[in-house]
């Protein structure tokens, strides 16, 4: 798999065109519970600075300028930026976008409130310890990081290793014995998968993805200075449905209602142990102790 930040930043270019066409039932319901997240835990923006890490085409972003904060936004994707760029032209909005990476942060320390980092852009970084260190050093003491991830402790484990068995139904795109490594890989490690995504010119590419487990990306939070508030887990019940068919636009009927009323009964319990330990991810509310 490419890990590599210009890899990473053309496949994510290339999904400009269609990133904010949200018809399906899976990423609606992620950005809802990252919006939850962020307006429940994070104290009025007045006269504070928050930054948006990966902010892709500024969902986060404009959620951070709707609570009063002065907020700015980075991503290594020109294309992402120029969708974001354009809905902040039309809404009046004065966030500020930058391209730059989480990897090398342009900012002097401890110049922040918050820092968002969500949309599982660590998942997608290979350096995601020095990623992390970068937050922390942006960020005040007290302030507070959102970060959500994808998660390794999920049903999308063993729908894989039941599409390759039975010949690929749910469109996995994963063979026996990958979807098998995945599955009984230590289990305190995360483990890459590898994303399909059909380029532009009609070619099959691979977008590596981690997926962690709690305990490994908070060993690196703690190590920076984090401590953990609470911990959410998404697509967690809803992934009784395989995710292909939660991500498929053309969902019928019936099993939209189902996946919605799964999303309702989530949400309720989204913070709940064991429910928030097998999310597809995971939201982090953390705050700088040191
Ligand atoms: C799935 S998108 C999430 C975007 C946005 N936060 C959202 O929730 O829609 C992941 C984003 O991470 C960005 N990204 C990946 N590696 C990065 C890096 N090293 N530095 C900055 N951004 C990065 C990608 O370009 C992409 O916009």
């Amino acid at each position: 798999v490419d890990f590599s930040e210009r890899h990473v930043a053309t496949l994510f270019d290339e999904m400009a065109a269609e990133y904010d066409q949200l018809e399906d039932e899976w990423y609606p319901h992620i950005f809802l519970q990252i919006e939850r997240a962020i307006r429940a835990h994070l104290p009025p923006g007045e006269g504070r600075r928050a930054l948006d890490i990966g902010c892709g085409t500024g969902f986060q972003t404009f959620v951070l300028e709707s609570l009063g904060y002065r907020t700015a936004g980075l991503d290594i994707s020109g294309d992402l930026l120029a969708c974001a760029r354009a809905k902040a032209r039309r809404a009046g909005s004065c966030i500020t976008l930058l391209r730059a990476s989480a990897l090398r942060l342009p900012f002097p320390r401890r110049s922040f409130d918050v820092v968002n980092c969500c949309g599982s852009t660590l998942s997608f970084i290979a350096d995601y310890p020095q990623a992390l260190r970068e937050m922390a050093d942006v960020l005040k003491k007290g302030g507070y990081a959102i970060i959500e991830v994808e998660q390794r402790w999920n049903l999308d484990l063993i729908w894989p290793f039941l599409d390759s068995m039975l010949g690929g139904p749910f469109g996995y795109e994963q063979d026996v014995k990958e979807s098998w490594d995945n599955l009984t890989r230590s289990s305190s490690q995360g483990i890459v998968i590898s994303y399909p995504f059909t380029r532009l010119d009609g070619s099959l590419e691979y977008l590596p993805i981690r997926c962690f487990t709690l305990g490994e990306i908070l060993r690196e939070c703690e190590s920076v200075g984090f401590g953990l508030k609470r911990v959410y887990g998404i697509h967690s019940l809803t992934n009784l449905l395989p995710s292909t068919w939660l991500g498929d636009p053309a969902l019928g009927q019936g099993l939209r209602r189902l996946a919605r009323w799964l999303a309702g009964l989530e949400d309720r319990v989204k913070g709940i142990r064991p429910f928030n330990r097998l999310g597809c991810s995971m939201i982090l509310i953390l705050e700088k102790k040191s």
